[in-house]
């Protein structure tokens, strides 16, 4: 499967939500092995798992803690993260053979899934760009050839949250992780993005929303 197929490009159009979409991905894929950055209550996990009748093994990395060098809202206090644990467990409890749970930072865990082994990584953590740097180049030699690494919160702004909080970076760094690995990356709608793991192809930017203009951080930062 290629990122670029544009029969697979229009089939990830139109849908209502970021979960029917990755839903689709997945089943088109007949993604076998993923991951999971950032789980949080295990929502979105537990709808992939419902569907994902080829998944064989789902990775979710997730310190549940709080961490206090992270400044954004999803941050909580350590308690609060204890009972999102827990919703999280029962939530994905229907899946336990399937559901390998990580409880840690990217980089703290990552080591525990063997190199080219996943299918997809799905990246919905730290979104700062220090976030989304650590999670792209540790979570990169995991993914096996021709796999892909899709993320959330690529947004047209790095205003996303409140100005007292850290900017999201994930667009740009994202297009230029992508443009450094010499590969193919994609905007989806509802703020996704999907990197193919395909030197072949080279580097790319194939905006499929129109939504994405300036690479630049100079423009990017003044909205
Ligand atoms: C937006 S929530 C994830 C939402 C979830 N993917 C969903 O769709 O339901 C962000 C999560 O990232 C986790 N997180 C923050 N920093 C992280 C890091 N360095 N490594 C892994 N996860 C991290 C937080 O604990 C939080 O649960």
């Amino acid at each position: 499967m290629k990122i670029n197929d544009t029969d697979i490009e229009k089939s990830l159009q139109g849908l209502e939500s970021r979960r029917e979409l990755w839903a689709k991905f997945i089943a088109i894929q007949r993604t076998r092995f993923m991951a999971e950055v950032g789980v949080w209550k295990g929502d979105f996990a537990a709808e992939i798992l419902m569907d994902g009748v080829d998944i064989e093994i789902y990775y979710m990395i997730d310190p549940w803690a709080n961490l206090t060098d992270w400044n954004k809202p999803f941050n909580v206090e350590s308690e609060v993260f204890n009972e999102i644990y827990k919703e999280m467990d029962s939530k994905t409890a229907f899946a336990a053979n399937k559901r390998r749970i990580l409880r840690g930072r990217t980089k703290e865990v990552v080591g525990l899934i063997e190199n080219s082994s996943l299918d997809f990584a799905y990246i919905d953590g730290d979104h700062t760009l220090r976030g989304i740097t650590v999670d792209l180049i540790k979570i990169w030699p995991k993914i096996k050839s021709g796999g892909f690494i899709g993320g959330d919160d690529f947004t047209t702004t790095p205003w996303q949250h409140d100005v007292k909080y850290e900017p999201t970076l994930v667009f740009p760094f994202s297009v230029y992780f992508a443009e450094a690995m010499n590969v193919p990356i994609t905007a989806l709608e509802h703020g996704q993005f999907l990197i193919q793991k395909d030197e072949c192809s080279g580097f790319s930017f194939n905006d499929t929303t129109g939504l994405y203009g300036n690479l630049s951080l100079n423009s990017l930062l003044r909205h």
